[in-house]
């Protein structure tokens, strides 16, 4: 209860959820301690799913007022997610008439997305529209769209007010202890190990997990096409700072003392649609039809491993394909690479002939290669590897049993046994694609976000999208999925979506609808009864991209190490040096397996303020159009947040049911230990001049999104005495703000404003997505590839300790992919339990943030006293 009086969320105070000494000796205050934290993440996705879907595309009507008998949120199908006339699909899906996608069209993961839902043909496709998650009309708040918008910032907020390098160097540069040591980012002559630039570390997650999800945003979204924008170049700041509360040029000495650049300019965003959006009203209130402007993604937004296969035509040509076999990826033998695993080769490099940004010559070849480095060199190696592995186990079972029934189908031809002899090289590669989408989508649900957030909860909170509550397979399990399934279909929004998302945490997100009693490919019920868009397109919304914008947590240097002798760093490689395609030297002269145990024992930089890399505020980039060809890419977070038109951060709290913040001081933790709690101030007090402060008026009602808690509009004031001078924290950008937030539950990396964005919008990626629900089938992925995504890999194998607790955990499913393409690690890897934890942490009993030795690994380096850890979880 003492703790409750904060903007905070409260389950991580219960019992049980942080490190063991949040346990009670009474196993029921345990057990009502995990619960109750689960049962209040419930409650949360339930709003989210009724309070936060906002279409762009033209369904936002049809939503509010419903169609028929059938209630807005209980929607199927639209118009508006048909394919278009002179689409070269058209006619297949049944043109002017009723669409519905068939045939081939159905059998896999289609290269731009169309057909996943195969009454909505258009849905996810390359090119769709963004969403929102935020009421249309309190996005772009520079343009003051209603008068509540226009109270809360008072016209002090513009696309280049405050000054985005100037936030940038104030409140995003890593702090040097010895600024010759780090060169900004580009370290010693000769990769010398002496070598050093500060950053806050989180002792939990390591440098892979940094590149996974630079590796993921690639598969779900972009808005830049082929690694640019629009033609049109905008400034990008270093002109202005706050003096006294007043927007002031900054003098030349401003310049030198900030480290700013005013000659960067850039190019400005692709924006799809301008035109005012039209209006309509339901039960006396006034609609919006859309935001102001909207934003295309230029990629698929389903989950489907894009980043390697493609998404359009012109990606697709960089994919290539072994011509000896072209059911695998063609990989290629590196001369000197000798190991187990190299024999397994690596990516050939982009020809000149493929179509490319200039910029990304002497890279790897594959489908997204933009802002390369040795890190996604790493992740793309690895899954173009393990691609081939489960084709040389399919090839090895049709050798063995040619005639056997492979479990795949032809929708064309239902009742037709395809056997594995009958499998051609085609059909194959779109099985190992489905194959490795869904496992990437597993190591994410189970692997990386339950280290990402590492708390009991939510291991169980995570688990349950994927496998259920339930977990086995069993009776209950199934009775409950059919139940489930039933309940999508009602024409009431509480039953199809609250009781739908409440009962599918029991048997799990992954695979419902696909264990229905004679389920039938030749029906399209069954092939699409699992799926559930909740009345509202799927697409990612602009809000989800601004809380990935997770640049601080890659490290200016790589500890570089060889796999055999891990404890010892030989190197420090910045990672500036293996920018596109200076990454693909390093990789072939190192090879993977030094890669991997490098940046697998690595920490990575904290999500926190003072904590972008310096190389990626220095960042060279050829194709730029302007005096310095560089770009600050911390300030471009920032102004392409304000470009999209993202709420600033309170009121996006607002929107999302969280509670807003009164002042800077707010973010202080008053709970964490006094050095941090004196950093926390120092910073409030950074945002206090950087953002200024102004006479707060308690007769201007400042949002429409929450009441206070007496029930009354909010005001200008926030509670503060009318006339009062407040903080400016409703202007707060939204990245600074979750930046800020230093209150965090145990062993969370990012902060609960970001996980609010996940809660939504990671469910929503497994619960709209055919081929994660009813069509996870062996008529789809084979008998070898449902059961390659169950176990983890051709056969099934257990941790041999307890993991935090609990008994007969499967080997986590990247480890097992690590295991089989760079199987000279497997000494390593035998000691690690998630792959995404540094590999040589003692991670105790009981979800330990401690930054501690494993045993064996006591003479590593990154563990002596000096490179100790700033936790970036304050419980
Ligand atoms: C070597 C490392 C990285 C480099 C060089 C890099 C570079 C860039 C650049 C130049 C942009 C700006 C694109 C534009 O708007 O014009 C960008 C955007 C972005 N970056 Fe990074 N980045 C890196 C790592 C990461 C990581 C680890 C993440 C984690 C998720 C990430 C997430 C994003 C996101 C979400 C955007 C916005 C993309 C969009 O609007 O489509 N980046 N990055």
């Amino acid at each position: 209860m003492a703790r409750r009086d904060v903007p905070w969320v409260d389950w991580a105070n219960y019992y049980s959820t942080a490190d063991a000494a949040s346990k009670s000796a009474w196993p029921t205050r345990n057990w009502r301690g995990i619960n109750g934290a689960l049962i209040d993440l419930e409650y949360e996705r339930v709003e989210l799913i009724r309070f936060n879907l906002f279409d762009n595309s033209g369904t936002f009507e049809q939503y509010k007022k419903g169609r028929g008998d059938r209630e807005g949120p209980a929607l199927k199908t639209w118009a508006e997610m048909r394919l278009p006339p002179g689409h070269p699909d058209y006619d297949s899906v049944g043109g002017s008439g009723e669409q519905l996608c068939r045939g081939g069209l159905i059998r896999g993961r289609n290269l731009t997305g169309i057909c996943n839902d195969i009454r909505n043909p258009l849905m996810g496709s390359t090119g769709a529209l963004f969403a929102r998650n935020v009421e249309f009309e309190t996005t772009f708040p520079d343009a003051g769209l209603t008068e509540n918008t226009h109270n809360r910032h008072a016209g002090r907020v513009s696309l280049m007010t405050p000054d985005p390098q100037v936030v940038s160097r104030r409140l995003f540069t890593r702090l040097q202890s010895d600024s010759a040591a780090c060169a900004d980012g580009y370290g010693k002559t000769g990769y010398a190990k002496d070598a050093n630039c500060d950053y806050k570390k989180a002792p939990f997650f390591n440098v892979l997990a940094a590149f996974w999800i630079q590796f993921m945003t690639h598969d779900w979204f972009s808005h830049l096409e082929e690694g640019h924008n629009s033609a049109e170049y905008m400034k990008v700041g270093c002109a202005s700072q706050k003096v006294q509360g007043v927007e002031t040029p900054l003098k030349p000495a401003d310049v030198a003392r900030l480290g700013c650049r005013p000659d960067d300019a850039m190019e400005r965003v692709y924006v799809a649609d301008t035109t005012n959006p039209a209006t309509f009203s339901v039960g006396g209130r006034n609609y919006l039809s859309r935001a102001p402007k909207t934003f295309r993604n230029t990629n698929t937004a389903w989950w489907d491993a894009s980043q390697i296969y493609g998404y359009d035509q012109r990606s697709r040509v960089r994919v290539k394909r072994d011509p000896r076999d072209p059911a695998r990826l063609l990989m290629v033998p590196v001369p000197g690479n000798t190991t187990e695993g190299d024999r397994q080769g690596y990516l050939p490099l982009l020809e000149p002939s493929d179509p490319m940004n200039p910029d990304w010559a002497g890279q790897e070849a594959t489908g997204f290669p933009d802002n390369w480095s040795v890190g996604l060199s790493f992740l793309h190696n690895v899954f173009a590897r393990e691609h081939n592995q489960f084709v040389y186990e399919f090839r090895r079972r049709a050798a063995k049993t040619p005639d056997e029934d492979s479990g795949l189908r032809n929708p064309a031809r239902p009742k037709d046994v395809i056997r594995y002899r009958d499998v051609s090289p085609d059909e194959l590669f779109e099985v190992a694609r489905l194959v490795v989408s869904a496992e990437i989508a597993k190591i994410h649900t189970i692997e990386w976000t339950t280290q990402l957030l590492y708390d009991e909860p939510l291991f169980r909170g995570m688990n349950s999208n994927w496998n259920g509550l339930i977990a086995d397979d069993n009776g209950v399990s199934r009775a409950l999925s059919a139940v489930v399934t039933k309940l999508g279909e009602s024409r009431k929004a509480k039953v199809a979506d609250t009781w739908y998302s409440v009962l599918a945490s029991g048997p799990g997100i992954f695979g419902l609808g696909s264990t229905k009693r004679g389920w039938d490919l030749s029906n399209p019920a069954d092939v699409n009864g699992g799926v559930n868009h909740f009345g509202s397109p799927f697409n990612f919304p602009e809000e989800f991209v601004t809380v990935y914008r997770l640049h601080p947590l890659v490290p200016d240097l790589i500890e570089y190490r060889d796999f055999h002798d891990a404890n010892v760093i030989r190197n420090k490689i910045p990672v500036v040096e293996t920018f596109r395609g200076k990454a693909t030297p390093f990789m072939h002269e190192r090879g993977l397996a030094n890669w991997a145990i490098s940046m697998g024992r690595q920490r990575l930089g904290a999500l926190a303020l003072q904590n972008h890399p310096r190389f990626l505020q220095n960042l060279q980039m050829n194709r730029l159009k302007s005096p310095t060809q560089r770009i600050d890419v911390a300030a471009l977070d920032i102004l392409r947040d304000r470009e999209h038109g993202v709420p600033r951060f309170n009121e996006f709290r607002r929107q999302y049911g969280l509670r807003q913040l009164t002042s800077f001081d707010d973010f202080i933790n008053r709970h964490a230990p006094p050095a941090e709690q004196a950093e926390q101030e120092k910073l409030a007090a950074t945002m206090r001049e950087v953002y200024g402060q102004h006479r707060c008026d308690s007769t201007k009602v400042i949002t429409a999104a929450q009441l206070d808690s007496a029930n009354r509009p909010i005001n200008d004031c926030l509670g503060h005495p009318n006339g009062s001078t407040v903080d400016n924290v409703e202007d707060l950008d939204t990245v600074v703000g979750w930046l800020a937030e230093s209150t965090r539950p145990h062993g969370f990396a990012i902060s609960e404003t970001q996980f609010v964005v996940f809660i939504l919008n990671a469910s929503r990626r497994l619960y709209s997505d055919r081929f994660f629900t009813s069509s996870f089938r062996p008529e789809f992925y084979t008998t070898l590839g449902v059961d390659w995504v169950t176990n983890n890999g051709p056969d099934a194998m257990y941790e041999a300790k307890p993991v935090n607790g609990h008994r007969h955990q499967p080997v986590s499913p990247f480890k097992r992919v690590l295991l089989r393409t760079i199987p000279e690690l497997k000494p390593e890897l035998d000691q690690v339990v998630d792959a995404f934890d540094p590999w040589a942490r003692d991670r105790g009993s009981y979800y330990s943030l401690e930054w501690r030795p494993r045993k064996g690994a006591e003479s590593d380096e990154a563990f002596a006293r000096s490179s100790r850890s700033s936790s970036s979880s304050r419980h």
